[in-house]
């Protein structure tokens, strides 16, 4: 029996590729070099497409490929997926969410405790052996007893409500809609939020109505000792407000994981001393990228078999 034909958008890890590799003929557009070309070359009756989420898929892929059924995109972020055109053409989207809340939270736990304590600067201190000729690194900030304020109270938003509150910090948020049962204090507006936290964490996915979210006006009133930290996406900062507002002490500091254009960022960022700087790894560990991996996986098969997908988005 003839394979099912899958398009590979983004090149996924190899335990996912070879999965996938088990039930479909890949046609790997993520290799292509004339992609345009590649997908008019396309077998007519392709119905599947795995991607990843910093990749996503393309109203134009999407057009092209008029049996298209299912997008499986790696990742709970699927900003870079075009779900409108999905919709408009009948498409189903999936997603990998739950199986990564815990590690993001973990990474995002370990970035205010390194902008807080000063990690790395203290790590390249003892390094550097400017501890015995210099002496004492100075005092530093520390999470517990402060209040953070978390945009974006959804499922990872609550696994770090969770973990802060460990460290004994008072938790705070902001989001589309009160959350009744929770016990955390609910501000409707980002500012009035800003106003009053030490630590301004952003978990909230990236949409028309989150991009840019926190604004020049939010980072002022942040304030100069609040701390902002970032693992959502790069676009619901205002990059440049941020820059200046490090450069002229409008904020004490930022940790991030995420940035408006990866793989770059702005030298203006990295120069920096009062940053903590990560290459996007808020899930990039092998338990959770697995799990997310076979997400993927199971949503397609889960289709091809004429089951419900596990994660839909629509
Ligand atoms: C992934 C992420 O690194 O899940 C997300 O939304 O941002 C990360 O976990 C990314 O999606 C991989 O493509």
């Amino acid at each position: 029996m003839t394979k099912p034909d899958l398009l590979l958008v983004a090149d996924l890890a190899p335990r996912v590729v070879d999965q996938l590799d088990q039930d479909f003929t890949l046609h790997r557009y993520c290799d292509a070099t004339d992609k345009g070309a590649f997908l008019k070359a396309l077998p007519e009756g392709l119905r599947f497409v795995a991607t990843g989420g910093g990749t996503g898929c393309s109203r134009e892929i999407i057009e092209a490929l008029p049996a298209l059924e299912i997008i499986s995109s790696f990742g709970v972020g699927y900003d870079a997926v075009d779900v409108e055109a999905a919709k408009e053409h009948g498409v189903r989207v999936t997603n990998t969410p739950d199986v990564l809340n815990d590690c993001v939270a973990e990474v995002t736990m370990a970035l205010m405790l390194a902008l807080a304590h000063r990690l790395p600067e203290s790590h390249a201190y003892v390094r550097a052996g400017r501890w015995e000729n210099e002496g004492a690194m100075p005092l530093t900030a520390e999470l517990t007893g402060a209040t953070v304020g978390i945009i974006g109270l959804g499922r990872i938003g609550k696994a770090i409500a969770r973990l802060a509150q460990a460290f004994s910090m008072r938790v705070v948020y902001h989001g589309r809609s009160e959350q009744a049962h929770q016990p955390f204090q609910y501000y409707d507006n980002p500012v009035d939020m800003a106003r009053d936290v030490d630590w301004l964490v952003v978990i909230a996915p990236s949409t028309p109505q989150t991009r840019g979210i926190v604004s020049r006006e939010v980072l002022e009133a942040l304030g100069a000792e609040g701390r902002l930290v970032n693992v959502a996406r790069g676009d619901l900062v205002d990059e440049e407000a941020l820059i200046e507002a490090l450069s002229t002490g409008t904020i004490a500091g930022a940790a991030l994981d995420v940035f408006a254009q990866e793989p770059n960022v702005p030298e203006a960022l990295r120069m920096q001393d009062n940053v903590v700087l990560l290459p996007h790894i808020g899930s990039a560990t092998h338990k959770t990228r697995a799990a997310m991996g076979d997400l993927v996986v199971k949503n397609l098969r889960a289709h091809l078999r004429g089951n419900p997908v596990l994660t839909p988005v629509v």
